[in-house]
């Protein structure tokens, strides 16, 4: 649709919008906002994106590719877990300890048994849009839109949580309002500040400690070069490189023909329902 054709439809579009306004959906009455349920394994985003520099695509290699980006499989995780194991020797990521949630990844594997009776990790789902909701994600993700513009700093979450609402007025006031690339990257960049607080409050059970800045260990420093190189090679060329800490897509779309910095998406009821 043209930037012409969608203004003219601006006040059929605003009265229907009103009219939505009033369900619950809009206003999120129901939504799940803030949920962190506790995981089969408490998984440290922050040890992997900050402190390993693991782009996100590395585990979400679907997210740019999918309309249902899904989580990761065991066989992701036993590149690096096969070798770095439960015995963990003192790092800048905690003191020497034996890691209780690495035993269980070990387990789901089945390391000790060759992998015969390897079982998927039932990660509990935190977003999720009702059926009736088409929702593209590998669209967003290629318009440069930065993952924690929608999940927020998910690269300081000990236990990851819904972050937006999900609900229909959050998606309609993106694609209205436009999304501002710098408010993308603001959050994509953001330092934990309250790192320390963090970890206490949300009471990571694997004992992880966050020590504050801290430098790649020299174990991972071979499978993190690989983790930023891979998705790269995968991007399509049109939608730029992702950022190697960040996995967001830093350069900006091109031949949209679009001078402003913001992206706009249509709003027509037809776009996010069938
Ligand atoms: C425009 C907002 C938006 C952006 C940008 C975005 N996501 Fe999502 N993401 C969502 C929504 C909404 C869902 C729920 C989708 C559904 O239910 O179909 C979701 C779901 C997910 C899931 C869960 C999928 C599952 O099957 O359990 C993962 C993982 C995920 N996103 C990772 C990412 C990563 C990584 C990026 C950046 C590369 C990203 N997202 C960018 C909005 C977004
Ligand atoms: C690129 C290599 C790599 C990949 C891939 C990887 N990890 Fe890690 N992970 C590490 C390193 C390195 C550490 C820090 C180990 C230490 O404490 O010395 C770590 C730490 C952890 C910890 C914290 C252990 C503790 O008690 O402090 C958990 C839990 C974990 N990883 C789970 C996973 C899961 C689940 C996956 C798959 C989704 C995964 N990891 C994928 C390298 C990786
Ligand atoms: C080492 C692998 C790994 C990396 C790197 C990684 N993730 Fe994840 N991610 C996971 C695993 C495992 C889960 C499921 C457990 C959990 O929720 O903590 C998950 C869960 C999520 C979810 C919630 C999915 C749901 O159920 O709705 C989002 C959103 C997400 N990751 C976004 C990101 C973003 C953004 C980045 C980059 C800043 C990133 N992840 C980097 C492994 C990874
Ligand atoms: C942070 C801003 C933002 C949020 C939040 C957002 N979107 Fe979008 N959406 C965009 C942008 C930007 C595009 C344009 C992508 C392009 O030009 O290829 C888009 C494109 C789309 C498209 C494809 C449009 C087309 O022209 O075919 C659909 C469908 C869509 N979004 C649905 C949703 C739904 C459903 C939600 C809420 C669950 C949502 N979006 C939340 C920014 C957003
Ligand atoms: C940008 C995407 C988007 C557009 C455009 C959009 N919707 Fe929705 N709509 C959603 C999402 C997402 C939900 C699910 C909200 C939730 O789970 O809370 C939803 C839910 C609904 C529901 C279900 C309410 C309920 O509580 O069960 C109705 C009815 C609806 N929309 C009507 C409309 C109408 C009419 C229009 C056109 C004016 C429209 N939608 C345009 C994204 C959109």
């Amino acid at each position: 649709m043209t930037t012409r054709r969608t203004w003219t439809a601006v006040p059929g579009l605003a009265a229907l919008v009103a009219g939505a306004l009033a369900l619950s959906a809009y206003s999120g009455a129901s939504s799940s906002q803030g949920r962190g349920p506790e995981q089969p394994i408490a998984f440290p985003h922050p040890v992997h994106v900050q402190k390993l520099g693991m782009n996100c695509l590395y585990c979400h290699n679907a997210a740019n590719k999918s309309p249902d980006p899904g989580l990761p499989a065991v066989s992701t995780c036993m590149g690096c877990h096969t070798i770095i194991g439960p015995q963990r020797p003192a790092s800048d990521v905690g003191p020497a300890r034996t890691s209780a949630e690495l035993q269980k990844l070990q387990r789901y594997a089945d390391l000790a048994g060759g992998g015969r009776n390897a079982r998927p990790i039932p990660w509990e789902r935190i977003h999720k849009v009702p059926d009736y909701v088409n929702f593209p994600h590998m669209r967003h993700v290629n318009a440069g839109v930065t993952c924690q513009a929608c999940h927020g700093d998910i690269q300081n979450m000990n236990r990851v949580y819904q972050y937006a609402s999900l609900n229909m007025g959050w998606c309609v006031r993106c694609h209205i309002n436009g999304y501002d690339p710098r408010e993308g990257t603001r959050l994509a960049t953001a330092a934990d500040p309250t790192a320390a607080r963090a970890v206490s409050q949300q009471g990571i059970s694997g004992g992880l400690q966050d020590t504050g800045a801290g430098r790649q260990s020299a174990t991972a420093a071979q499978p993190a070069t690989a983790a930023r190189q891979a998705p790269a090679a995968q991007t399509p060329p049109a939608s730029g490189a992702p950022s190697p800490t960040t996995g967001t897509i830093a350069a900006p779309p091109q031949g949209t023909g679009q001078t402003s910095t913001r992206r706009y998406a249509r709003y027509d009821c037809a776009n996010c329902h069938y």
